[in-house]
């Protein structure tokens, strides 16, 4: 079992919890057996080793259908311009994040790499994502590597295809791409973005691993339910692009009004509602207290009722485009 891996591995450094991995173990964990499809997991005890633990910030981590372990909470760099992302980065990682989301279409690849490098944390305490471009799913392979190259790293925690692009209808060939990666050890899990359920379809009849998550967009307004439970039943996980709705979520009064009634913030109140279901996050913030503010949501316990009264604002209204016809080949 994957996760046993970790038992007896943790090492407390004054406040600062850190996993040792020794060269036996570090090769072990590129061993992992392939999915299952067994349905992601989150940590249950809060006092659990399967958190990232920094000052008084516990995130919780989530175990995917391969065993690894992901940080339910993680920092995305969507529109971080490239010439500010190693700064961004820094700040997030000063923060307390350890789970960073990027794409190649994002181009701040390089900007992350450049964060990672000068913050001094080690490799295997980071969990970071990238993702294939819609213009690259013919050269899978070829583009993998660039954003290795990119982010100079050896390999990455996470890769995704970005879109299905089904008018293109390569994201099959691009998957098997992918297959080999994983099957490489050059990414500990591999999984989708913006796959809506007739794209999964297609997927999982035609290729062996099963995706160990869809980062989708979901946020109070646009929950995609049906889609997250169909992942779910296959133990894939959901991970939420634009979980504050890129802010417009964060003015509803329902979210304003609990936000004063627990002494939190709006967007700590729509993190915390994301959380308690055990959808991944990855909110974004250009600013360092905003990032701070997004972490202490991981302590905010939100009651049945609350939770049900933010559930209640879904509109249907999609903010991003539409995975069944977006097709733009810059992304
Ligand atoms: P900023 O970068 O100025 O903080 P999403 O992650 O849903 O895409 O939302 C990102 C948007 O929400 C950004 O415009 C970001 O602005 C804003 N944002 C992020 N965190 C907060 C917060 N805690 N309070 C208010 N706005 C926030």
């Amino acid at each position: 079992m994957l996760n046993d891996m970790f038992a007896g591995q943790i090492l407390l450094t004054g406040r600062l919890k850190m996993l040792r991995l020794d060269t036996e173990r570090e090769r072990k964990r590129f061993l992992r057996p392939p999915s299952t499809g067994k349905s992601p997991t989150v940590s249950e005890s809060p006092k659990s080793p399967q958190t990232s633990d920094i000052g008084e910030i516990r995130v919780p981590d989530i175990a995917l259908n391969n065993g690894v372990m992901i940080p339910q909470l993680g920092f995305g760099v969507f529109q971080v311009p490239p010439e500010e992302t190693q700064r961004v980065v820094e700040d997030a990682l000063e923060a307390g994040y350890r789970h960073i989301d990027t794409a190649a279409a994002y181009r701040n690849e390089a900007g992350v790499g450049a964060a990672i490098a000068s913050s001094g944390i080690r490799r295997e305490d980071l969990f970071i994502t990238t993702k294939l471009r819609n213009g690259e799913q013919g050269q899978a392979l070829e583009a993998f590597h660039n954003s290795l190259r990119a982010l100079g790293l050896e390999y990455v925690d996470l890769y995704l295809i970005h879109w299905p692009v089904p008018s293109q209808g390569l994201f099959v060939n691009a998957w098997q791409a992918m297959e080999k990666i994983y099957a490489n050890n050059q990414a500990r899990a591999i999984g989708i973005s913006n796959f809506l359920s007739q794209h999964i379809d297609i997927l999982l009849a035609q290729t062996e691993v099963v995706p160990a998550l869809n980062q989708i967009e979901l946020h109070p307004t646009y929950q995609q339910r049906d889609l997250a439970a169909k992942c779910s039943s296959l133990g894939i996980a959901i991970e939420a692009y634009s979980p504050l709705g890129q802010g417009t979520d964060l003015e509803a009064p329902v979210v304003v009004e609990l936000a004063a009634r627990h002494g939190a913030t709006p967007a700590q109140i729509v993190l915390a509602w994301h959380l308690a279901q055990g959808t991944i996050v990855i909110p974004k913030s250009a600013n360092s207290a905003r990032m701070r503010e997004n972490l202490g949501a991981t302590s905010i316990p939100l009651t049945r009722a609350e939770m049900e009264s933010v559930t209640a604002l879904e509109s249907g209204a999609r903010i991003g485009s539409d995975p069944a016809v977006a097709a733009f080949s810059q992304m």
